[in-house]
C-alpha cells in the first residue's frame, strides 16, 4: 500500500462530520469521479466477485455500493461518522432495503467489529479523507477484522503530480469554454474542473488537501 505518496487530512472529527453534513445537501449534484460511475461499479463487480454475498463492511454510505452488495445477496454493514449523509446517500437507493442494513454512526478507525469477522471490506474514494497516521491505524484494523485470505477492495484517488505547478486561473479559463459550449454535459464537465483544481491546489509538501484553497477556487465555476 502506497501509503506516503497518498494526500492526507488533517481535521478533527468534528471538522469531518460538519463538512460532509456539508456535502449531504446536494449529494444528488455530484457525479463521477466523486461518486462511482457505472464503469467503476463493474470494476467493483469484478474485484469483489463472490465476497460481495457474503458478510460485507462498507466504509461510508455509498448508494451505488449498497445496491451492488444487495444485488449480490450480500449482508450489509456500514460505517459513517454523519447521519446526516447516511439519510442523504439512502435516498438514491434501488435494491437495497435500509432495513436490511446495519448501520453504525462512527469514526473508521474506532470500528467495534471481533476479529476475522469479514468476509469483504469495501469502500470508494475514502482513503484520503484520513491522515497519514490514521491510514495506518485504519490499515491495521482492516487485516485485523478481514477473515484469513478475504479482501479490502478501494477506488483510490492519486492526486497527479503534473498539476502541482498548474496555473489555477488557467485550469478555469481553459475549462470553462468547454463548459460553456457543451451544455448536455454540464454537470459532468464542472466535476472533471473540481477534480482538476484538487490536484491543482493539493499541498505536496504536507500531503495534505487544501479543502478552503480549492472550494474558493470552484465557488467560480
Ligand atoms: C465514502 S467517502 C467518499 C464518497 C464516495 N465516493 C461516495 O460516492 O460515497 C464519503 C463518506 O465517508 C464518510 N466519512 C468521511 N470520513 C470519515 C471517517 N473518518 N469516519 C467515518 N466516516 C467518514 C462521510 O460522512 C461520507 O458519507
Amino acid at each position: 500500500m502506497l501509503i506516503n505518496t497518498q494526500l492526507g487530512f488533517l481535521g478533527s472529527l468534528n471538522d469531518i462530520r460538519n463538512i460532509w453534513s456539508g456535502y449531504a445537501k446536494g449529494w444528488g449534484d455530484r457525479w463521477s469521479p466523486w461518486r462511482p460511475s457505472s464503469g467503476d461499479i463493474d470494476i467493483y463487480q469484478t474485484l469483489a466477485g463472490e465476497k460481495l454475498s457474503g458478510r460485507v463492511l462498507l466504509f461510508g454510505a455509498t448508494p451505488e455500493l449498497r445496491d451492488l452488495i444487495a444485488q449480490n445477496g450480500g449482508n450489509i454493514v456500514l460505517i459513517d461518522i454523519c447521519p446526516e449523509m447516511v439519510g442523504a446517500a439512502t435516498k438514491f437507493l434501488r435494491y437495497s432495503n435500509p432495513k436490511n442494513e446495519t448501520w453504525i454512526i462512527a469514526d473508521w478507525c474506532e470500528m467495534p467489529f471481533f476479529s476475522d469477522y469479514f468476509d469483504l471490506v469495501i469502500g470508494d474514494f475514502m482513503w484520503w479523507l484520513l491522515s497519514v497516521p490514521r491510514q495506518k491505524i485504519l490499515r491495521d484494523q482492516i487485516a485485523r477484522i478481514l477473515k484469513p485470505g478475504r479482501n479490502f477492495v478501494s477506488r483510490v484517488h492519486f492526486c497527479d503530480l503534473v498539476r502541482a505547478d498548474q496555473n489555477i486561473e488557467e485550469i478555469i479559463k481553459t475549462n470553462l469554454l468547454r463548459l460553456h459550449r457543451d451544455n448536455s454535459n454540464r454537470p459532468q464537465l464542472r466535476e472533471m474542473i473540481i477534480a482538476k483544481i484538487v490536484d491543482a491546489t493539493a499541498d505536496f509538501n504536507t500531503k495534505r488537501l487544501n479543502i478552503k484553497k480549492h472550494k474558493n477556487s470552484y465557488s467560480r465555476i
